[in-house]
């Protein structure tokens, strides 16, 4: 008979044998830095993740670097909205000023930066607007100016999430003409338009204030057009592909996986955060386990990174080996 419970005896044996692992090193760890004095505000469907200013952010930052996550994804929401989000590539503007501050006080965090416009935009949309849509290649030549504006404040990579054509070989030649040949690019290659991003947008205030982003994000159905997302991104030159959201779309990083030799991301997006956090709070799940069950399969589909807001709970959990 084949006796496959062999290897799972016991403890000793299956630990030997795990196939997948998690580690702190596979986190990134999603900051929502708000433009203001005193600022620290609960996101009400995401407990436990909070909107700081940057006065208030050092608590948080600490604890980050006691629990050994070694990056971070910067969103900013500003002060001021405008049409075409002006305020991204002013070099005052909150993520510049935020770069600053932590390249100052906490130099060893790695600072990546969401490049998008959606939270600076009056309509919320991810870019300029033209005929009622996001204007491809006008929104290019801004995404060109926000990038540079990131680099020259500090941001170790950049993180273009707009779904704008063409924009990795755009910020590609622009940090390259800048001086920037060795500052990588993460795309947010198969974004999808999903219904996960809801409580990011009530984090970030970038709801879209007409229509939906189906133009621009991609349809959930869609598995073949997530490969050629991610051929142009590879031969446009992005250093690390990422797919968007996660657990709905295990298929697509294993796909991505198997198909490219770059490294592969993936977004636990604000909604697979906020299911488990809710299911939790009622008693229905243990949390704690759940959490690390998701993480695992994401690993196991292929991420080699993982951006989630789970990242100093399971990174406490990893460091106390309780799993
Ligand atoms: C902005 C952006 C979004 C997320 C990350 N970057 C929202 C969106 O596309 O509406 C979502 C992240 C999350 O839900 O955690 N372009």
């Amino acid at each position: 008979m084949f006796r496959t419970r062999r290897l799972r005896k016991k403890e000793g044996i299956r630990r030997l044998v795990q196939e997948t692992k998690l580690s702190v090193d596979d986190f990134i760890y999603p900051l929502f830095i708000e433009e203001g004095k005193n600022i620290e505000t609960e996101i009400s469907s995401m407990p436990g993740i909070k909107r700081f200013s940057i006065d208030r952010i050092s608590k948080e930052l600490d604890e980050l670097v006691d629990l050994k996550i070694s990056s971070v994804l910067l969103f900013g929401i500003p002060a001021r909205k405008d049409e075409e989000g002006t305020q991204t590539w002013n070099e005052n503007g909150i993520i510049q000023e935020a770069i600053r501050y932590i390249k100052i006080h906490y130099p060893k965090l790695y600072i990546i930066t969401d490049v998008c416009f959606c939270e600076y935009t009056s309509h919320g949309h991810c870019g300029v607007i033209m005929d009622n849509d996001v204007d491809n290649d006008s929104t290019l030549l801004n995404i060109s100016k926000q990038v540079l504006s990131h680099a020259n404040a500090g941001a170790d990579m950049v993180a273009p999430s707009g779904m704008m054509d063409g924009s990795i070989e755009n910020i590609r030649q622009t940090l390259d003409n800048n001086g920037y040949s060795n500052l990588p690019i993460m795309g947010y290659s198969v974004k999808y338009s999903s219904s996960f991003y809801g409580p990011f947008r009530e984090a970030a205030g970038s709801t879209p204030g007409f229509g939906n982003r189906k133009t621009y994000q991609m349809d959930p159905s869609n598995r073949h057009e997530a490969l050629r997302e991610a051929k142009y991104d590879n031969q446009e030159g992005a250093d690390i592909l990422m797919v968007k959201p996660a657990l709905a779309y295990l298929d697509i990083i294993r796909d991505l996986k198997n198909a490219y030799d770059l490294p592969i991301a993936c977004y636990n997006v604000s909604g697979e955060y906020s299911m488990i956090k809710a299911a939790a709070q009622n008693g229905w799940i243990d949390g704690d386990m759940v959490m690390m069950e998701t993480l695992l399969s994401m690993k196991r589909a292929g991420a080699d990174i993982i951006i989630t807001y789970f990242a100093k709970e399971a990174a406490r959990i990893l460091d106390s080996n309780n799993i």
